[in-house]
């Protein structure tokens, strides 16, 4: 069903070993972000003499949009496996091939997927021309296997990203955090999602299997060459093409049962306020920390980078034939088009009732106020990777509020705890179903202050908190602080 994308892959394999002297000759300097940098694939690959390209077949070069099968990246165990982040040439939907950077070949990287209890063990190579890190965004991990900026690996260099999973069953996702890279190594493709099942969300019987599609949603800039590429600005990289899965006008045949769409908003700073196209209504079951206490029904939800969620979708009772658009409303965009092409009997339900039980934190012992001012500070201070900015105590309930007076959207995210948001003052003023139970990631609107109760009972050690616009955290929107 989804078998494009063979990844033309010149670099997979961690079995690659790259001679490192190759990449100091063609170093990208990583402050040239600050004086706008322009960076694509092409230039960060300038060194690698092995690309090659798969022949495909070319698409129909017809006037009318062509939509593409919506690419499903490989499940892998993270229980033992080995990652590398490299150059790849991969197809983008229709045949046509692009220059982007990719975990093992993929574009996103494969989906893991692992039980809350399993130890994660991912050798991790760094086949870039630069430094990264890996950040498993949401997952509770020791700071040694947080992607930590100071944790930066070298060009050929390995890590060895260890931890138990020890939290619900939820939809995380990893992604590169290098000190002032981020932004463009994310928008040049490396990032995937990472899956924790446990029992008291299988006891509920969702639907899984194909009808349990990961949808990883972003935008993107090609250049002429059709490559991606990235453009660094203060207020927000925004590409002018969306891309679910990689793939460009993606399609999905679907049966005429219940789907559960996991997605996640991995653009840089594209705020997407989802919908879809027939009128009918999301049944929103989980977000960033897994399932909310019970079902909400919703028409439109925004989504903004960082930000999970869990959604099922009913397309029981439409006629095969029938066509249904995933969309942004923000944008204008077409997302994802269902297309029905199958009655089927075993359909599905929607769950009603309790989904899970989440308990309140409750009687903070401390607040703390963080302004994200311009677009590179936070309480006044730009990013020092030397810096800690404050400590907080392990085990106690903290109220954590964040605001802004401008320059949003600022998407505020902590590493090393989940949140549960207690009230939107300013702007638009509510908590939106979608942000209740457990968040890590919460949109910050100009003129608003979000009260937040959080607490941090995984690990003792160095995390951050920053903006997930990853530009202002690129510049300087971040803090680092220590559990103690
Ligand atoms: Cu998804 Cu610190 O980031
Ligand atoms: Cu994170
Ligand atoms: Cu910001």
């Amino acid at each position: 069903m989804s078998d494009k994308k063979e990844p033309a892959v010149l670099t997979t394999g961690v079995q690659r070993h790259q001679d490192t002297s190759r990449f100091e000759s063609t170093g990208v300097s990583r402050r040239g972000f600050l004086q706008g940098l322009a960076a694509s694939v092409a230039a960060l690959s300038a060194g690698w003499t092995t690309l090659s390209y798969a022949a495909k077949g070319g698409g129909p070069g017809g006037g009318t949009i062509t939509r593409n099968p919506l690419w499903i990246p490989p499940v892998v165990s993270p229980v033992s496996y080995a990652l590398q982040a490299a150059p790849a040439t991969v197809d983008t939907g229709g045949g046509k091939l692009s220059n982007v950077l990719a975990y093992n070949g993929f574009f996103p990287g494969p989906t893991f997927r692992a039980n809350t209890g399993d130890s994660v063990d991912i050798q991790f190579t760094n086949g870039l021309l630069e430094e990264t890190t890996v950040h498993w965004h949401g997952m509770i991990v020791p700071p040694a296997a947080d992607g930590h900026p100071r944790d930066a690996i070298m060009p050929g260099g390995n890590y060895a990203y260890r931890y138990p999973i020890t939290q619900r069953a939820c939809l995380n996702w990893y992604h590169p955090h290098p000190h002032m890279l981020t932004g463009k190594q994310v928008a040049l493709g490396l990032a995937g999602a990472f899956i924790v099942n446990d029992t008291e969300e299988a006891a509920l019987g969702l639907p899984s299997g194909v009808y349990e599609i990961p949808l990883v949603i972003r935008d993107a800039k090609f250049d002429s060459g059709g490559n991606l590429t990235y453009t660094a600005k203060s207020s927000g990289f925004l590409g002018d093409t969306p891309l679910v899965n990689g793939t460009r006008d993606p399609k999905l045949d679907v049966d005429t049962a219940v789907y559960r769409l996991r997605a996640l908003c991995g653009a840089n700073a594209r705020i997407f306020k989802l919908a879809l196209s027939n009128g009918a209504q999301f049944t929103l079951i989980g977000n960033d920390g897994g399932l909310l206490e019970s079902p909400a029904v919703v028409g439109q939800i925004e989504f903004s980078p960082g930000e999970r969620l869990d959604l099922l979708v009913d397309f029981r009772g439409l006629a095969v034939g029938t066509k249904v658009m995933l969309q942004d409303l923000n944008s204008g965009w077409n997302l994802l088009e269902f297309n029905v092409t199958r009655q089927v009997s075993v359909a599905g339900t929607l769950p009603s009732g309790t989904l899970s039980s989440i308990t309140p934190l409750a009687n903070p012992v401390v607040t703390r106020d963080f302004s994200f001012d311009g677009m590179s500070r936070i309480n006044g201070k730009v990013y020092d990777i030397n810096r800690i900015d404050f400590q907080v105590p392990f085990g106690q309930v903290e109220l954590w509020r964040f605001r802004t007076g401008g320059n949003a959207p600022h998407p505020v995210h902590v590493h090393g705890a989940s949140f549960q948001v207690q009230s939107r003052s300013g702007g638009r003023g509510v908590v939106y179903p979608w942000e209740r139970a457990w968040k890590d990631t919460v949109l910050l609107q100009d003129g608003e202050t979000v009260e937040v109760l959080i607490r941090f009972d995984g690990y003792r050690g160095l995390y951050v908190m920053h903006c997930h616009k990853l530009e202002h955290e690129d510049m300087g929107m971040m803090s680092n602080f220590e559990v103690i």
